[in-house]
């Protein structure tokens, strides 16, 4: 089967899971979960929730007990879009092929909606605990996975240093010098000192840049890959390559969507394209084009060497992730 095909294929097995579990919300304002729904089920490419299923196929797992789980991914990656498109930060107003949430909702109905998607994807990788086939500690390694990926120490960090890292190519971050004159970088030396986490051996632009990828957008991606692993028993040097290979593939996914922002239209990507009217501190603005697509197809080369160390597992059902890092690098969209 074309690649494209199973994509297509499993992007509609996925909208069917997001439907199931919108339907079951009770209690809630008609409104907040028409706002919701509004993003969540405007078609995106469903690449994180793919990517759950087709891991813990490969680690023994069946894909319908995993489906709640691939949802809650794709709700949370949702929430993401959806705050990342606000005009208090991206400030966008395409995404998905229709007007951003705000544009429809507000922004008062747009952050709560953001929060509603993000609160719901833990009640519904919850709901797996009724699911016999799930074992009870293996569901909470998933959670505490989705929580830390997609906290601050992963893609909150990483939209933090994002947001901060505006403008700093010029020598300048407006939001750093309001710190700075408000005294709240305490004892401050760069902007980017406060923004790298107190652990980074580097402090400089191309260590910023590489946190923020591997934050705002590789660590939803290593979280969707690890929840399917873990959720179908994965352990050990298995589950150590196999993050490896999502979060080079995350990586690069990052960077071809900085090259498509620079080279392709809002049309053909369904989203507004920003990063220069924004600033960004991105691969394509901090070492231009050719470099960026070296990197990429770089990380997309190590994730698939983390894919040939794994041990023990049906190789047959591996074929998916090899074809994801390949269509991470290749897309036009
Ligand atoms: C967009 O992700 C946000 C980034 C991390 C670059 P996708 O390109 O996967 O967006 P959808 O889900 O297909 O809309
Ligand atoms: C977004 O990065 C990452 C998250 C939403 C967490 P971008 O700001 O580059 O994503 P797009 O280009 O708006 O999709
Ligand atoms: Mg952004
Ligand atoms: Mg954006
Ligand atoms: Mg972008």
């Amino acid at each position: 089967m074309e690649f494209e095909t199973y994509l297509r294929n499993r992007a509609a097995y996925i909208e069917k899971g997001l439907s199931a579990e919108i339907k079951k919300i009770k209690n809630a304002p008609q409104i907040i979960i028409d706002a919701m729904a509004y993003s969540l089920q405007a078609g995106g490419k469903r690449l994180r929730p793919i990517l759950t299923l087709a891991t813990a196929e490969v680690f023994g797992a069946d894909k319908k007990d995993i489906l709640p789980a691939a949802c809650a991914v794709e709700m949370l990656h949702t929430y993401s879009l959806i705050h990342d498109d606000l005009p208090a930060m991206d400030n966008d107003s395409l995404r998905r092929g229709r007007p951003t949430n705000h544009k429809v909702y507000g922004e008062d109905l747009a952050i709560l909606a953001g929060d509603g998607l993000l609160t719901y994807a833990f009640e519904t990788l919850s709901n797996l605990g009724s699911n016999k086939k799930i074992k009870p500690q293996n569901l909470a390694l998933a959670i505490k996975s989705l929580s830390n990926f997609g906290g601050v120490s992963g893609m909150i960090g990483g939209q933090v240093a994002d947001i901060f890292a505006e403008g700093i190519l010029e020598g300048k971050s407006k939001r750093a010098q309001i710190l700075l004159k408000n005294k709240l970088f305490k004892g401050s030396k760069t902007p980017q000192y406060f923004l790298l986490p107190k652990e980074s051996k580097e402090v400089s632009a191309s260590a910023l840049l590489s946190y923020i990828h591997a934050n705002k957008t590789g660590a939803l991606i290593t979280t969707a890959v690890e929840i399917g692993a873990l959720l179908a028993g994965a352990t050990g040097n298995n589950l150590k390559n196999i993050k490896t290979y999502a979060s080079k593939i995350g990586f690069a996914f990052q960077v071809v969507d900085d090259i498509l922002d620079a080279t392709a239209t809002a049309k053909q990507l369904g989203k507004s394209n920003s990063d220069a009217e924004n600033k960004k501190l991105t691969f394509v603005t901090l070492y231009g084009l050719d470099e960026a697509k070296l990197a990429a197809q770089k990380a997309v080369k190590d994730a698939t060497k983390a894919l040939n160390n794994l041990k023990g597992i049906n190789k047959e059902k591996l074929a998916p992730l090899y074809d994801s890092a390949n269509f991470f690098l290749s897309r036009s969209y």
